[in-house]
């Protein structure tokens, strides 16, 4: 699925730290030949940065969502957003099968982090992650997916349990050659419906026009999680930008 690189576009791990990992974790395990999955492993200090990510977006980029001002407005989860909150419900999926997490195992997550999106700045995009993040320019020009609280917390990010143990796999995890529900797809697939729901106006599409396989791959995550829940009476125009690569190929 084109799309999943959505979510594993990040650097390698150091080989180094994976290593380290691996020897004070599972020193049994060290010589073993091999990764169960296809997927890179869980991102260290995981939590962290997430943690990190989340109280700097609520703290620099959405003023409105920073204070819990009027008990109404928590109830009603319109301010005061809660990052410790909001860890508690996305942690639960680290104790499942790293092939058994669903979308809907997300809800209370997206429940808790969703807040609205700007009218006429949504920007959904395939096969461009880069370009899109530094087009977007932190939310300030356009407010894609990683600009939104509960796809930032996530973005580039990889997580998953170890297959019968508990704690987290950090050697590999499944990605969508291994098993549908795996954690990762889980989360963008119900990040991603949540982000075309809450879309209003003007519809900004990014593609790559020098993806050799075509700029719009027919399954990925706009396609088949963004595009059918874009509610059509909140849209005024779809805006669809090809870019392709200063000089290479305008396939
Ligand atoms: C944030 O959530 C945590 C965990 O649910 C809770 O213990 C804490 O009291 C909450 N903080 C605020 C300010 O509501
Ligand atoms: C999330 O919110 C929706 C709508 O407000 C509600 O139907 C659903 O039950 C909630 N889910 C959870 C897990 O809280
Ligand atoms: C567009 O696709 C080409 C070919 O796959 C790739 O080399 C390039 O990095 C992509 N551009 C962006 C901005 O990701
Ligand atoms: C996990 O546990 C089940 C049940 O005990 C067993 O059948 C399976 O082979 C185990 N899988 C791995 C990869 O260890």
């Amino acid at each position: 699925m084109a799309g999943s690189r959505r979510a594993r576009g990040g650097r390698p791990r150091p080989a180094l730290l994976l290593m380290l990992l691996l020897h004070l974790r599972w020193p049994q395990v060290a010589g073993a030949a091999g990764a169960r999955w296809t997927g890179p492993g869980t991102t260290p200090h995981l939590q962290t940065i997430f943690l990190g990510r989340c109280a700097e977006q609520i703290a620099l980029q959405n003023p409105e969502l920073r204070q819990i001002r009027k008990n109404r407005d928590v109830r009603n989860n319109k301010v005061g957003k809660n990052c410790t909150a909001i860890w508690e419900a996305f942690k639960v999926v680290l104790d499942k099968d790293p092939c058994s997490v669903r979308p809907s195992d997300y809800d209370l997550f997206i429940n808790l982090s969703r807040h609205s999106i700007p009218r006429d700045k949504s920007l959904f995009w395939e096969n461009n992650h880069l370009l899109v993040t530094s087009y977007a320019e932190n939310g300030r020009r356009l407010v894609p997916l990683c600009n939104v609280l509960y796809g930032r917390v996530g973005d580039f990010l990889n997580w998953c349990r170890q297959t019968n143990a508990s704690g987290l796999d950090y050697q590999s995890c499944p990605t969508s050659e291994d098993c549908e529900n795996n954690p990762v797809d889980s989360f963008w697939r119900s990040a991603s419906i949540q982000y075309a729901r809450d879309s209003s106006g003007v519809i900004n599409v990014m593609l790559n026009g020098s993806e050799p396989a075509g700029a719009y791959p027919v399954k990925g995550f706009f396609a088949d999680f963004e595009i059918p829940y874009l509610q059509k009476d909140k849209i005024t125009r779809i805006e669809i930008w090809v870019m392709h690569e200063i000089g290479g190929p305008k396939v």
